[in-house]
């Protein structure tokens, strides 16, 4: 294998996950939608939003709390850049996890200028102290805070500009009932379609200036698993493929020689993906499997196959899951062409 070739075997990690390097990271900001218009696909969501945002802006006011909720990658930093670009308003970021004492939110909240969106991203994670100090912020523009300790200890109350705060969660299921009640508009983003994603690999291609024809978009885009995130990494996989080998043109032959390389199946799972599908079909013999269980035979976090892997497979009709835990479908078996075994569920 050339040099070359085992640069490219380096770029296979993090195609799926949500975790990646820096150098993604950056790739990433760089395609993100500024607009509403820019934003491909959500259309009941979108428009809702211009109707939450376009009512705020003729009232002069800032608009409501706004939720996004949906599984990584599928857009809902995104929105929420766009919430305040579109409001005209600056942009304050956090996350649930940073903010580990009701002091850090407290600094952020009394730092906050006049119409500021403040984004909390995997507000799941915040501590339920600093909720607390969420919760009078969000309805009264209002902060208690309390002044020293023991018998002399006073609480004063400051007064808060007008923000609108914009959360981020991957799981709505985890965010309390309190908090959640507190947002004016919650949003649930769903996978995309397959011709939303050709839209955004084409967008994408024509922001990093390279050739990519209709085929190799959709091809692209049907592998993407309904995820922008992950149609945006294989467009570039494909064009650091087609750079190396040489090739001017992404055409439906390079991207086909390029995911294949990057072990990217027709469906569009990866390694963990079949990895998943090969134990619940052949190791734990059609049984159903806990997701714990699941994840150390895999060698991941459970939080990693829920998020990243489950939906996708869930909706691809290649997993099921019962009570008792994941079992994998008929599809499945087809797919990894693994016979079921007798006694098993088919
Ligand atoms: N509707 C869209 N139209 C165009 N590009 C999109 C769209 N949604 C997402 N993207 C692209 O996908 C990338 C990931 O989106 P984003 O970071 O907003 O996802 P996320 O839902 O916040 O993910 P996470 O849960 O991991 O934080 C963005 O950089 C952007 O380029
Ligand atoms: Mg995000």
């Amino acid at each position: 294998m050339s040099k070359r070739e085992i640069d490219l075997e380096q770029l296979v990690d993090h195609v799926v996950t949500p975790e990646a390097s820096e150098l993604e990271r950056r790739a990433e900001v760089s395609l993100r939608p500024s607009t509403l218009s820019d934003f491909v696909g959500q259309r009941d969501l979108v428009g809702h939003l211009q109707v939450v945002l376009g009512s705020a802006r003729a009232r002069n006011q800032c608009c409501d709390h706004l939720l996004f909720a949906g599984p990584p990658g599928l857009g809902k930093t995104s929105l929420a850049s766009i919430v305040a670009a579109e409001m005209g308003s600056g942009f304050r970021v956090t996350s649930g996890p940073v903010l580990s004492r009701p002091g850090d939110l407290a600094a952020l909240l009394t730092d906050l200028q006049d119409g500021d969106v403040l984004f909390i991203d995997e507000l799941h994670r915040l501590p339920r102290a600093v909720e607390e100090v969420l919760y009078p912020a969000m309805e009264d523009l209002r902060l208690d805070v309390m002044i020293g300790r023991g018998p002399s200890a006073r609480s004063i109350r400051l007064d808060l500009p007008n923000f609108t705060l914009v959360g981020a969660t991957t799981r709505t299921g985890l965010v309390a009932a309190p908090l959640r009640d507190r947002f004016g508009f919650i949003g649930q983003l769903d996978l995309y379609e397959v011709d939303e994603l050709t839209l955004i690999a084409q967008r994408s291609a024509g922001l990093l200036n390279v050739a990519l024809d209709p085929q190799a978009a959709a091809i692209i885009a049907s592998r993407s698993r309904g995820t922008p995130r992950i149609a945006n990494r294989l467009l570039r996989r494909v064009r650091d493929y087609a750079s190396v080998k040489g090739h001017e043109k992404l055409n439906a032959q390079v991207a086909t020689d390029a995911l294949l390389l990057f072990g990217i199946d027709e469906f569009g799972l990866d390694k963990i993906d079949r990895r998943i599908l090969t134990l619940l079909c052949d190791q734990f013999a059609a049984q159903p499997v806990g997701l714990t269980t699941l994840a150390h035979a895999c060698g991941e976090e459970p939080f990693t196959i829920e998020d990243a892997y489950e939906p996708y497979l869930l909706r691809a009709g290649l997993m099921v899951r019962t009570p008792r835990g994941r079992v994998a479908t008929e599809r499945a078996y087809e797919h990894l062409g693994i016979q079921p075994k007798t006694g098993g569920l088919f």
